[in-house]
């Protein structure tokens, strides 16, 4: 029987808590606990994150770490670190966690130490990678491999896509990598022009080896590349991640190229397994090593520093505050980083598949809105796009700003005197600022501005951020960055009482799909499929297509 965490005392006395204090404005926080911006932080790793900005008083926070503690956060997180079935509608164990344990450690599920497995198939990767990158795999045509083509979708495309554009001062060896995913031929046909067949190499990844873009996408691609060089080819440009080898081996991927990982590793968090094995192409496995160590960094963090100092407890927790009590439905996540562009897209799969739910793991229904709808841009470009909604909009929309000491790349200011990477940092700053303090109209009239006008630069202020600064994006802090946002969904799930590891949910729209494609595509199909509006759309669309 699942918990309902809002029949519990702590609940009760949050919500309570959450009626004194949901009026007031952070300038009044601010001036009462004048500490509060030293002091309402934690360190984590190499991550300072600053929680001060948030629209609730020291006794909201403890509260909210009670409701945390009565919800089972610390038991649910010991059971899923220690490989218990904690992927109830599966039955499968999550244990992501194993993928960055170090070499050496041990991890025994069902009588099993899953570690050495995982370090089995990391050598693997490095040694295929080391090959690659020193020249010595060649392709069919004795030239050297110069792009791995990852085909993959999901988590088997979004986290390697996201760290390759991340990590891009990293590519060190001649390789680089596109992604392809969409069932769009659009994807494929960009992704493979101005490429050489001889000197390309794809990566199949799937975990199911079953998902239908992908499968498309690479029979495509071998296609494009049995054309150029000859059946003979494949095996020298074409490996596989998956799970199932069978469904490789049928693809007629040689198991041999093949790189295993475990049903323990949900999708949405398999950029750390087998999954990563094209950023490894392009870094290597010493810097994917780091990466690695960055994620089991967080995880330490996370099983063992009290909920009171837990960055990833508290982040979530603080989600909760927001989407529960206040009814905010949404989370920017806006980094202050080109490089962390696909930043955004990646968390929306990892916090929104999995925690985008409506019954709890005893099939229930869940008591609380679940789910915050994760979005954002890099700054400044939202700046000029919908921080005007941010700021004076009538929605609430907490943000997580991201930001790093160092640059990866600089260039002077227009004066020739300054650092363009301080700019790009002074304006999250100020940003988190006018967010959380705005300027008040009698300020604005002391200005000077024609009274008409005053309403309108009103900046209302008590805008809810939290600030993450790291040193730099290395593979170490991106793996920490991503760790984070993992721990953050399960605790929010913890409490939400809810599976954060299945995703029944976009299964229908599969079958549907296959359902419809004849009927899109045969003379002969009958049009109707139930429902005026599909009818409708899909006799448009074969009138459109001559059929
Ligand atoms: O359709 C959703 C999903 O199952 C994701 O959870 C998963 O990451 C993606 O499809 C790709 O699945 P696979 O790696 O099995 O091809």
């Amino acid at each position: 029987m699942s918990l309902d965490i809002t029949a519990t005392s702590a609940w009760q006395k949050l919500r309570a808590h959450h009626g004194l204090v949901s009026d007031r404005h952070l300038r009044e926080f601010f001036a009462e606990d004048p500490e509060r911006g030293r002091e309402l932080t934690v360190t984590a790793a190499d991550l300072y994150i600053d929680y001060s900005k948030h629209r609730m008083d020291r006794e909201a926070l403890r509260l909210l770490v009670e409701v945390a503690r009565a919800a089972g956060v610390e038991e649910r997180r010991d059971a899923m670190l220690r490989g218990d079935h904690v992927n109830t509608s599966e039955n499968r164990a999550v244990l992501h966690t194993a993928l960055r344990l170090p070499r050496g450690a041990s991890l025994i599920v069902d009588g099993h130490n899953v570690v050495a497995d995982v370090h089995a198939v990391l050598d693997r990767m490095g040694e295929f990678t080391d090959r690659l990158r020193s020249g010595q795999w060649r392709g069919a045509t004795g030239k050297r491999i110069t792009t791995v083509v990852n085909l993959g979708i999901g988590g088997s495309d979004l986290g390697p896509v996201m760290a390759f554009r991340a990590l891009r001062h990293y590519v060190d060896s001649g390789v680089t990598a596109r992604f392809v995913s969409n069932i769009d031929p659009a994807d494929l046909v960009g992704k493979l022009a101005g490429l050489d067949p001889a000197t390309t190499l794809f990566i199949v990844a799937s975990k199911t080896f079953t998902t239908l873009e992908t499968l498309t996408n690479a029979t495509a691609a071998r296609r494009w590349l049995v054309d150029a060089l000859g059946e003979d080819a494949v095996a020298g440009h074409f490996v596989a991640v998956s799970t199932n080898a069978e469904r490789v081996a049928e693809f007629g991927i040689d198991p041999a190229n093949m790189f295993g990982f475990w049903d323990w590793v949900g999708g949405r968090y398999s950029v750390d397994s087998a999954v990563g094995l094209s950023l490894m192409c392009v870094i290597g496995r010493e810097a994917f090593g780091e990466f690695l160590a960055g994620f089991h960094a967080i995880d330490r963090h996370f099983a063992e520093r009290p909920l009171e100092s837990n960055a990833p407890v508290l982040l979530g927790m603080i989600g909760l505050w927001y989407s529960s009590l206040f009814g905010a439905d949404s989370r920017a996540v806006l980094p202050y980083s080109n490089d962390l562009g696909r930043f955004a897209a990646y968390l929306q799969q990892l916090t929104m598949e999995s925690n985008g739910k409506s019954v709890r793991a005893d099939g229930s229904p869940v008591s609380m809105p679940t789910g915050e709808i994760f979005w954002g841009e890099p700054g400044t470009n939202g700046q000029h796009a919908f921080y005007q909604l941010l700021h004076q909009g009538t929605r609430l929309v907490p943000a997580d700003f991201i930001g790093f000491a160092e640059p990866t790349d600089d260039l002077a200011t227009i004066d020739g005197a300054g650092s363009m990477h301080d700019v790009l940092m002074s304006n999250l700053f100020a940003q988190t600022k006018v967010l959380a303090f705005g300027k008040t109209a009698e300020e604005i009239a002391a200005e000077g501005t024609a009274p008409e006008l005053v309403p309108h630069k009103v900046m209302p202020g008590n805008r809810p951020s939290t600030t993450i600064l790291a040193p730099k994006i290395t593979p170490s802090v991106l793996g920490q960055l991503i760790a984070l946002y993992e721990h953050q969904v399960f605790v929010e799930g913890v409490v939400f009482g809810i599976d954060s590891f299945d995703q029944w949910g976009v299964e229908l729209g599969k079958v549907q799909a296959l359902e419809l494609e004849p009927i899109l595509t045969e003379p002969q199909a009958p049009a109707r499929q139930g429902d005026s509006s599909t009818d409708t759309l899909v006799r448009w669309y074969r009138h459109r297509r001559g059929r």
